[in-house]
């Protein structure tokens, strides 16, 4: 069993402690999923499988504190794949009721970090072409379009964006979210 270290990040409405997915965390995970992508969204099996599967890293990010959110403490998710070479963002989520608060942004540099920390030359991922706010987000991490998969998403026939942020610096990232390392237990 290794360890890796994910952020505290403080927001406004408490503390969000990052920490890898777990089985038990599935329920929830699912129920943000069909909120988030609705006719896209991965089954509880699909999850499942992610989990047991050689080369994931799958995190939640969690309050504190019950109730901070006006219901569950699993706020958000996010999944990464490294294939020994680049490392590809399998998902990102934050529930519709906590988004703007920065955990986005915290999930995405703990992908990040981790991908950097198991010595990936880069980090790739997908975005629908309509997702302002995810490209947004990404664009402030350092991604940048390298080509766009035609009819990628389905249904509705929606374009992708491939991003793609090098990883060949080995400073830190820049972002406002403040940043607490803690050492917890890898799921892997
Ligand atoms: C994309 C998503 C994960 C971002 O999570 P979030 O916690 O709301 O994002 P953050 O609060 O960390 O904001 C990150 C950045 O997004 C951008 N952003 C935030 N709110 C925005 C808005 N209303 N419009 C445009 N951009 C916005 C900003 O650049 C912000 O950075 P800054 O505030 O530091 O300048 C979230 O919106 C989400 O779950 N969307 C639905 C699922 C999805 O589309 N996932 C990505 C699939 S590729």
């Amino acid at each position: 069993m290794t360890h890796t270290h994910i952020n505290d990040i403080v927001t406004e409405r408490g503390v969000v402690r990052l920490r890898p997915m777990a089985s038990r965390d599935l329920d929830r995970i699912i129920e943000l999923e069909v909120t988030l992508f609705d006719a896209s969204a991965w089954s509880y099996g699909a999850f499942a499988q992610e989990l047991a599967t050689h080369g994931r890293w799958y995190i939640v990010a969690e309050h504190d504190v019950k109730d901070v959110a006006g219901g569950d403490t699993v706020v958000g998710y996010a999944g990464l794949w490294f294939d020994g070479d680049v490392a590809q963002i399998m998902t990102i989520g934050v529930d519709p009721a906590a988004q703007g608060l920065h955990i986005g942004a915290a999930l995405l540099d703990a992908l990040i970090d981790r991908a950097r920390h198991l010595g990936a030359h880069a980090v790739l991922l997908e975005v629908a072409v309509t997702n302002d706010r995810a490209i947004e987000l990404y664009t402030r991490r350092g991604f940048h379009t390298i080509t766009t998969r035609k009819r990628y998403y389905q249904p509705g026939n929606i374009d992708a964006y491939v991003m793609q942020r090098p990883l060949t610096d080995h400073t830190s990232h820049p972002g406002p979210v403040g940043r607490e390392a803690i050492t917890m237990e890898d799921p892997q």
